[in-house]
């Protein structure tokens, strides 16, 4: 019974009439923090993720495409047992072999555990790895806030110099700008290396203590495990208990400060603006020294178009050699909610060359080898598919926005003839059933 309501909760109650009786048939509906792309906004999509291929070229990285889920364990070492997603936003279950499986939170530990499986360092030199796909995290969902949502982001293994962190910044910003998106706030900060961040983290934690009762529960219990995520807290009372605590920046070590300087410097030299934000710790316990987000205003509280950082102890954590690495990742909704409020979504509406409309089975079945023809040449044909009149089918290639409809009925095919309609003038033409290609050349693209 208790199944049987919960299906209900999930879905709208149809009555259907069998026979006699009437039953009650359940409509289901999709699950919460999930939606339906449907075809004009896959091809918005379709065209954005053009963009994102295109600049990762550019930019010399090359796709990874990674399993949707994987190994719970590979999260739980890779992410950090005491970051919020691990601890509660994970959706895991066990396989049928009893064996506990998760589907992807992020990208970036699958990526790094596929680079040590197919020996990516082994190549020499630096990997450059970009993805592109759906994440999913058991978060409530709100605006901008998804349980399965899509991210572009890339990974950059094997080298520690700062001049990889600026070039993924770069890109990340570039991106952005090249779809329109130039009033960006990019946040900057720096947390440190195994060796400065444990002195930062004494130093906090003392600060904080004596004013641990005033906070809020789940920082109370950040206090003990992981008490830096503090100070990303939004709760105003915490946040007002953080205001003045000390800086990690001020408690860098001479490696982690002058690799935050370097970084400076080369966002400087190609004209990048930035805020250092002292606070900017984020969610992932892999971080080392630079991390970075990227926000807009427009987003209201899930802010953050992009994110990322420097995670220089993921590969050993991970199993394999000491290997630096840095890494970012964007979501694409945030990325789409953006360029929709300013107005500035790509057109992509489909543009068909021609209708062809069909008068009869005679005409629809003799001219079905030539429709399909013209669509291995390349022309983009829509015909009816439901026997309907000529005003119907009229109406329809209006509604597509065909420019050219031709139409042919028993009388035409007899004659071996197509009537053609330019549908901005009204002109029209009568041409041979063989010429439907050389009259497209002709006049295609007038609408
Ligand atoms: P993240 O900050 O968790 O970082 O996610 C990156 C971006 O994904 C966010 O800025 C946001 O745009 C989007 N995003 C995250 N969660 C959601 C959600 N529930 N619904 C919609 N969009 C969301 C990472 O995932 C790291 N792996 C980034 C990284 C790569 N660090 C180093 N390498």
């Amino acid at each position: 019974m208790k199944d049987f309501e919960k299906i209900l909760e999930n879905s709208e109650k149809i009555f259907t009439s069998f026979g006699n009786e009437a039953i009650l048939m359940t409509k289901i509906n999709l699950p919460k923090g999930t939606y339906d792309l449907l075809p004009e906004q896959s091809r918005m999509w379709q065209s954005l993720e053009q963009v994102i291929h295109k600049i990762f070229q550019e930019y010399c990285y090359g796709e990874i495409r990674t399993p949707l889920f994987e190994h719970t364990e590979l999260f739980c070492r890779g992410i950090g047992e005491t970051t919020d997603i691990v601890e509660k936003e994970m959706f895991t279950f066990s396989d049928r072999g009893n064996r506990s499986i998760t589907l992807r939170p992020e990208g970036t530990a699958s990526v790094v555990r596929a680079y040590l499986e197919h020996n990516l360092a082994g190549a020499g030199g630096v990997s450059k790895l970009y993805y592109l796909g759906p994440m999913f995290r058991c978060e409530a969902p709100q605006a901008g806030r998804f349980r399965q949502f899509s991210q572009f982001g890339a990974e950059v293994l094997g080298s520690a110099s700062p001049r990889v962190d600026a070039e993924i910044i770069s890109l990340a910003v570039n991106f952005y700008q090249r779809l329109g998106i130039n009033d960006l706030d990019v946040n900057l900060n720096s947390i440190g290396c195994s060796a400065c961040r444990p002195l930062y983290r004494e130093r906090l934690v003392e600060y904080l203590h004596p004013l641990a009762e005033k906070m809020c529960g789940n920082c109370q219990r950040r206090l003990e495990r992981n008490p830096l995520r503090l100070l990303d807290c939004k709760s105003p009372i915490c946040r007002e208990i953080t205001a003045q605590v000390p800086l990690i920046t001020e408690t860098l070590c001479d490696e982690c400060g002058n690799h935050f300087i370097e970084l400076r410097q080369l966002l400087d030299a190609i004209g990048i603006k930035y805020r250092i934000n002292p606070k900017l710790v984020r969610g992932f316990d892999y971080y080392t020294k630079t991390v970075f987000e990227v926000l807009a205003g427009d987003l209201g509280a899930q802010n953050a178009l992009c994110g990322g950082g420097r995670y220089d102890g993921l590969v050993e954590e991970c199993g394999g050699k000491p290997t630096p690495g840095i890494g970012f990742a964007a979501g694409m909704e945030r990325l789409i909610m953006v360029l929709e409020t300013r107005n500035i979504l790509p057109q992509t509406k489909l543009k068909p060359d021609l209708y062809l409309a069909v008068l009869g089975q005679k005409a629809a079945v003799a001219i079905f080898p030539e429709i399909i023809a013209l669509r291995e040449a390349g022309w983009i044909v829509e015909t009816d598919l439901l026997n309907r009149s000529l005003k119907a089918q009229m109406k329809a290639a209006d509604k597509i926005g065909a420019p050219l409809v031709g139409v042919i009925g028993e009388e035409e095919l007899e004659q071996k003839q197509v009537v053609f309609r330019q549908m901005c003038t009204g002109v029209q033409e009568t041409i041979g059933l063989q010429e439907i290609g050389t009259y497209l050349e002709k006049h295609s693209r007038i609408g």
